[in-house]
């Protein structure tokens, strides 16, 4: 096998309707381990909507959601969190009065046996696992320079800042696998840098990433492979160049798909 090749996580024929609206038409693509696939194509082709059949939080009509070679189609969003496949969301979900390491605490799950301690030795575990958590939540927040609003209300961060709150959340489950909707979106030119660089050091450090943007230098800049939706199907897949070259493509985006 080529090194890098090696498929991580699978969409395998997902199929699912809103009513009469087919959004998703038998969509089958692959995200590489120790890659970072990208998405792309028009408002409303059906990139979220897919981000949410792979992260549990909508079941398809049909179809099956493969992760490390394990069928995963029938486990909820938190099962697949624990097994290391987690994401974001397009829309921020920062818990807005609670303060940005309280939203990373709530990222963290309590620890499975913690309730069936006698009464002393609970309040030892939750508390040593609290302490680890703090721990992580900071370390995590120092990377991406956040440490020193760790006490601020979320909601007082910027559109960027947030973004990368989110992204740090996903990552306080010590992933596999990133699913990231518009980790660019309204974020400023700067911070866009700094997400595409944190990207790319996790990914040096072995994680794997999906990717969906509409922002084409941070596709250009960190994902092979991009696979390209269009109104429910995969209308084709290869790196930038091949894709940028691709009349299809160009069409798809001026809403020319027949
Ligand atoms: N819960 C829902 N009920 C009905 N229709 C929905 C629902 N969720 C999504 N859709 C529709 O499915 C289609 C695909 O939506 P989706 O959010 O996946 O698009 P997208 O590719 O992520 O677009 P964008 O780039 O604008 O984020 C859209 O036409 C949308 O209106
Ligand atoms: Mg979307």
């Amino acid at each position: 096998m080529i090194p890098g090749s090696e498929t991580m996580l699978e969409a395998r024929d997902i199929r699912l309707s809103f009513g009469d609206f087919v959004a998703l038409d038998g969509v089958s693509l692959s995200f590489r381990r120790g890659g970072v696939t990208g998405i792309v194509g028009p408002n409303g082709a059906g990139k979220s909507t897919l981000f949410n059949v792979l992260g549990g939080q909508v079941r398809p009509q049909g179809g099956a959601v493969i992760y490390a070679g394990q069928d995963v189609s029938h486990l909820p969003a938190h099962r697949r969190a624990r097994r290391g496949l987690t994401r974001t969301f397009q829309i921020s979900r920062e818990l807005g009065a609670l303060t940005v390491l309280e939203n990373l605490m709530l990222a963290f799950p309590r620890q499975p046996g913690e309730a069936v301690l006698p009464i002393f030795f609970r309040k030892t575990a939750v508390r040593q696992a609290e302490e680890e958590a703090i721990e992580h939540a900071r370390a995590l927040l120092e990377r991406v320079n956040l440490w020193r609003l760790a006490d601020a209300p979320a909601k007082t961060l910027s559109g960027g800042q947030k973004k990368l709150l989110e992204l740090c959340r996903a990552l306080m489950l010590e992933p596999g696998f990133v699913l990231l909707d518009e980790p660019a979106a309204g974020v400023n030119p700067v911070l866009v840098g700094e997400i595409a660089d944190f990207i790319r050091t996790l990914q040096g450090e072995g994680m794997s990433f999906g990717i969906v943007e509409h922002n084409m230098d941070m596709i250009a800049a960190l994902c092979d492979p991009i696979h390209v939706l269009a109104e429910g199907r995969v209308l084709t897949s290869g790196t930038f160049a091949e894709i940028s070259a691709n009349a299809q493509v160009t069409d798809a985006y001026l809403g020319g798909v027949a």
